[in-house]
């Protein structure tokens, strides 16, 4: 693959509901990169296959093939049992195989009008955009994730309590973490940001600075 030389590449890896998202957008907006929230592109397979027995690939890598950004701003991609069923789908090696070549173009060739790109997932630092410019780790204690989660549900009527959000995003983290292949990790090279008594906006000065040291 051909990769567009001279670009600005940030690549973000953080457990659910950490705030990870949020501060890519702000990237992206900054620095003008484009942002690609990896984990839609999962709820997107997860949505397909959601009442499908048998996973067929060919199908899946067609699908991907034909996607663009828009289809993963579908409102259906944020309930928590298709965020459940793309934790248990990201497990499969085929699967991360086909969304790979995706985030890839992406990553590496972002549509000339940006800089560069900014990424966020669960295997962005440790396989995707091993050789990204900026690597961070974005975390928070569990039980702060859950209610920020919680009051993003709330806002969007999604009928769910905390301790149901809670105990999702439990279980998320052990999947994530205990996979087999492209596990979430903490890799040595990324900076570890904890978001749990952190302001949106004191996260971002603090990354701003770091990124703001290295470009200029
Ligand atoms: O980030 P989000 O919560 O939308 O991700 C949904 C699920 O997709 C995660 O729990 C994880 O299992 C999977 N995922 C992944 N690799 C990524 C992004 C998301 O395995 N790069």
């Amino acid at each position: 693959m051909k990769k567009r030389k001279n670009i600005i590449t940030v690549a973000i890896d953080s457990p659910a509901a950490a705030g990870a998202g949020t501060q890519a957008k702000l990237i992206a907006n900054e620095y003008k990169l484009l942002y690609l929230d990896t984990g839609k592109i999962y709820r997107y397979l997860a949505k397909i296959t959601f009442n499908e027995k048998k996973i067929n690939y060919n199908f899946l890598k067609k699908k991907i093939d034909r996607l663009n950004l828009r289809k993963l701003n579908d409102p259906d991609l944020l309930s928590d049992r298709i965020a459940r069923h793309a934790s248990i789908i990201a497990k499969d090696r085929k699967i991360r195989k086909i969304v790979k070549q995706l985030q890839l173009n992406y990553a590496y060739n972002p549509p000339n009008k940006f800089f560069g790109s900014v990424l966020d997932g669960r295997d962005i630092t440790s396989v995707i955009m091993k050789d990204a410019m900026f690597k961070f780790y974005i975390t928070a204690n569990v039980k702060v994730r859950a209610r920020r989660r919680f009051n993003e549900f709330r806002k969007i009527k999604k009928n769910i309590s905390y301790n149901q959000v809670l105990k999702s995003l439990r279980n998320r983290d052990y999947l994530d973490k205990n996979r087999k292949h492209s596990p979430l990790k903490k890799t040595k090279d990324s900076i570890l940001i904890n978001t749990s008594k952190l302001s949106k906006k004191a996260c971002f000065l603090k990354i701003k600075a770091i990124m703001n040291n290295k470009i200029n």
